[in-house]
């Protein structure tokens, strides 16, 4: 079923009406098809699918090809969903005029709407030439996966009043620089909750509290389909992982059984046509 295409300023309006923004991601097609029948606002085609759709032990691995390829197929299933693509790392940390090409690409090649890159004060310069470019761009802040390593780890950030200044800080010149909306991750809820009310535009929170002006889960996360890390953020909303297991066992066990393929999976033929075929094969 075909909805209305949710649009930036849709998202801009959600804060003014504080009405909280749903962004959940998304990976390939089939998954996108059934998110967008819900009333899901933003489709987030992180680049978490390096862990948990291609198995790396992080994000820093995942390529500009790979995220490309995972937007196609999740664009192919959406119609009303607003789509965000992730940068990879070092597709916009090296070069300015690098990042406004890649940025652009998952725009012309992908069907995303915006992108989205890690890093505060430090990347305000090149939000502002993506921005100019004519590419809505979201930031992301606090514990940031790709730079995961320099952080000493998945941590919760701002947990200092230095640190949660420098975090306001950021927000306010991602702001500045042209941003349309800001991932806030693990950080304080009191934090975050400041920040939310300084900026004029929306923040989307993961384990930063229920004060942010949306709030977003990664789609494996939020179906109990991946359980190698689980921060104290997620909520398991269904036991889907559980349910395929259950699922494939059966049906191995009924195979061995041979209970499937039962009568009505299985095509008939003609009896006038089966005898002789077998009359013929009787024959040889
Ligand atoms: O890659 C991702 O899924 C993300 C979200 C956790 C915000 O960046």
């Amino acid at each position: 079923m075909r909805r209305k295409k949710v649009t930036i300023l849709d998202i801009q309006k959600r804060k003014q009406s504080k009405t909280p923004i749903t962004m959940i991601t998304a990976y390939d097609f089939t998954a996108a098809l059934l998110i967008d029948q819900t009333e899901t606002d933003i489709i987030l085609v992180g680049d978490s699918l390096g862990m948990v759709m291609l198995g790396y032990p992080g994000t820093t691995e995942v390529t500009m090809d790979e995220m490309l390829h995972h937007c196609k197929a999740v664009a192919r299933g959406t119609t009303g969903a607003f789509l965000v693509g992730d940068m990879p790392f070092m597709s916009y940390q090296a070069d300015v005029t690098e990042a406004m090409r890649n940025a652009g690409r998952f725009l012309k090649e992908a069907g995303m709407d915006c992108v989205k890159l890690e890093g505060g004060r430090e990347m305000a310069d090149t939000v502002r030439a993506i921005v100019r470019a004519g590419i809505p761009v979201m930031g992301h802040i606090g514990l940031t996966p790709q730079t995961v390593s320099q952080l000493g780890g998945y941590r919760i950030q701002g947990k200092t009043a230095a640190a949660a200044l420098s975090l306001v800080k950021d927000a306010m010149a991602l702001q500045d620089a042209g941003c349309f909306a800001i991932v806030l991750e693990a950080i304080p809820a009191t934090v975050a909750a400041l920040i939310t009310k300084r900026l004029i535009i929306p923040t989307i929170g993961i384990g930063a509290g229920v004060e942010c002006d949306g709030q977003v889960l990664v789609y494996h996360d939020l179906l109990g389909l991946y359980d190698r890390l689980q921060p104290r953020f997620v909520k398991d909303y269904g036991q889907i992982g559980e349910a395929i297991k259950t699922a494939v066992q059966t049906y191995t066990e009924e195979v061995r059984q041979r209970q499937f393929p039962a009568e009505e999976h299985t095509y008939p033929m003609n009896d006038e046509e089966e005898a002789a075929f077998m009359t013929a094969m009787a024959g040889r």
